[in-house]
């Protein structure tokens, strides 16, 4: 087990600021994700912290240790990507094997290393197969066990998810929560997708353009986002924002509910009802609000329990409890204190 971290890490591709000054520190066996859209610098973070990239600037530790020196394997990392070819003449158990063989390590102890691997992924029976007879999700378990039998520091997955169809996307998910759970190794997830890192991460790192907006446990920047990026990028649908008085007021779907289910402290707006959508029990009400600021258009989100009828082309009266608001500033998009 080990810690990772950066420090003032850049790197650049010519004018292509892929990263651009980044700190963080992952804990001792935590799960850390680093989420942001697609070309953000994910994956070249990782190359970076892996050692398949040198920094333009900046320091990469890994247990507390300078390691911009050593070469990936020295490093102790074991890195899957997005791809993670197999090799499709071998069978899974020669596969996990050879890293081992790589490394020189025997017949008989690397056969024993792949097999306590293979149980803690569940594929033992699965040894003697080719990869064209396995699932997407049997494939990637045997690209976990190939990176776990060399027994990392450190787990760095860019985007190891993304291959397989929605329904095995959760399932291996949870899969691959409880598996870090069990060995315990620290690991670095990359992911452009907002409900997979809420699912998996004790902490998530939200970049964009190659900064780090904000780094916080997924109901800290879900409740308190730093700014407007993560406010709108965190949540599905994402947080509400109306502009008021130069200053932006942001709100949860979940928040703003029809007024009479609202509380003392509270805000009250008019919402122009448009369309209204049912995901899994609960009523997504689109609309415009006016009342609160500028006219803006915005999603309330009622669970099943709220029965109150709402029709498109009628005006509601909805409220937002005061606690749940949220302000930034309407040049910058940080967040402010209330007014
Ligand atoms: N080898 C490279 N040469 C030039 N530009 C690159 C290279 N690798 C990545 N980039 C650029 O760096 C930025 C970040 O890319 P990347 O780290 O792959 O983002 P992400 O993984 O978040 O999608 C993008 O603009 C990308 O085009
Ligand atoms: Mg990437």
């Amino acid at each position: 087990m080990s810690t990772v971290e950066v420090r003032d890490l850049v790197k650049h591709y010519d004018k292509v600021r892929a990263v651009d000054g980044v700190s963080l520190r992952s804990a001792d066996g935590e799960y850390l994700v680093l989420l942001g859209p697609s070309g953000c610098g994910k994956t070249t973070l990782l190359r970076t912290i892996a050692g398949l990239e040198q920094p333009t600037s900046g320091q990469v530790l890994i247990g507390d240790q300078v390691v911009n020196d050593l070469p990936p394997r020295a490093r102790k990392i074991a890195m899957v990507f997005q791809s993670y070819a197999l090799y499709p003449h071998k069978t899974v158990l020669a596969n996990i094997v050879f890293p081992l063989k790589a490394e020189g390590m025997d017949k008989r102890a690397r056969e024993e290393r792949a097999r306590w691997a293979a149980g803690l992924l569940g594929i033992e029976h699965l040894l003697d197969r080719k990869p064209r007879q396995l699932s997407g999700g049997e494939r990637q378990r045997v690209a976990l066990a190939r990176a776990l039998v060399r027994q990392p520091r450190v787990f760095l997955l860019d985007e190891p998810l993304s291959n397989l169809d929605a329904k095995l996307r959760a399932s291996a998910r949870d899969e691959l929560k409880r598996f870090q759970q069990e060995i315990g190794t620290t690991t670095i997830y990359v992911t452009h997708d907002q409900t997979e890192a809420m699912g998996l991460g004790d902490r998530i790192a939200v970049l964009e353009s190659g900064t780090l907006r904000q780094i916080g446990r997924p109901i800290e920047v879900y409740d308190d986002p730093a700014d407007t990026f993560v406010a709108t990028f965190i949540g599905s649908p994402p947080m509400n924002l109306v502009p008021r008085d130069g200053r932006l007021v942001g709100f949860r779907p979940e928040h703003l509910l029809p007024l009479e289910l609202g509380a003392e402290d509270r805000v009250t707006l008019k919402l122009d009802v448009d369309r209204i959508e049912y995901l899994s029990g609960d009523r997504h009400v689109y609309g415009t609000a006016t009342g609160l600021g500028e006219p803006t258009r915005v999603i309330a989100r009622l669970p099943a329990t709220v029965l109150t009828p709402i029709e498109p082309g009628r005006t509601y009266d909805f409220s937002i409890r005061g606690e749940k608001l949220r302000y930034f500033d309407a040049a910058t998009g940080r967040r402010t204190d209330p007014p």
